[in-house]
């Protein structure tokens, strides 16, 4: 069967979370070190509580999850994480935006930029937020340049907040107005980083 699309960019896709083909590999990597010391996970997660977390997607409306695609030379279709928008808040509307590449072989190659942008697009222009925010650790590095290619600004600074590999680290808090995003989108669209956008 072939999976829908519901957001497509210049090189990635993004659908529905599809528990059947989409469980093990999420479920790999929300327990891979290598990926979860970049996010706020440090708990080994059970098959049971990935199943309970990948049964509730979809029943909460502060929460939008998709599934990653790498789209590659022949329209081969890759899934490489996830990526979504959390804690909505329709009144202020605003909201926090999350992403997670577990293929660590698809870093830094151009698709969480693609990806994100779409997702921006997808919570301005669809869901109508006004702000979108994001926490960055200070070392990662990978994601504080994808945000900032995708508009985001630097709002504040929370010193040593976060324990992670034997030290303390800051977390960056960034933040996304509609007028931040709209020129690097633009900036974007022109690069030629493949495809059609
Ligand atoms: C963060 C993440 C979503 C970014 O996606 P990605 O596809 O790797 O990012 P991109 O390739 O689009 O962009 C990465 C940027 O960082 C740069 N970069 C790549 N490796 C880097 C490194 N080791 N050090 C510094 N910069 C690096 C790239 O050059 C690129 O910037 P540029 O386009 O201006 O050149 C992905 O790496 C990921 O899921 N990482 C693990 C989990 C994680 O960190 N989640 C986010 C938590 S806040």
């Amino acid at each position: 069967m072939e999976l829908p699309v519901f957001l497509r960019g210049k090189k990635t896709i993004q659908r529905p979370v599809n528990k059947e083909t989409d469980f093990e590999l999420l479920w790999q990597g929300v327990n891979d070190p290598a990926v979860i010391h970049f996010t706020m996970g440090y708990l080994p997660r059970t098959k049971e509580q990935q199943e309970e977390w990948i049964n509730k997607i979809g029943k909460d409306d502060k929460d939008v999850h998709f599934a990653v695609e790498a789209v590659e030379a022949g329209a081969k279709r890759t899934l490489i994480g996830i990526m979504g928008i959390h804690r909505i808040n329709w009144v202020d509307r605003n909201a926090h935006t999350g992403a997670m590449i577990v293929r660590k072989d698809y870093w830094g190659k151009g698709y969480g930029t693609d990806a994100k942008m779409c997702l921006i697009e997808y919570a301005f222009n669809t869901l109508n937020l006004h702000k979108l925010c994001s926490n960055v650790f200070d070392f990662n590095k990978r994601s504080l340049n994808y945000s900032l290619k995708c508009g985001y600004k630097k709002e504040g600074l929370r010193r040593q907040q976060a324990f992670v590999n034997g030290s303390y680290c800051d977390i960056i808090e960034l933040g996304l107005l509609r007028e931040d995003w709209e020129p690097a989108l633009a900036k974007y669209r022109e690069s030629d980083d493949v495809d059609s956008y």
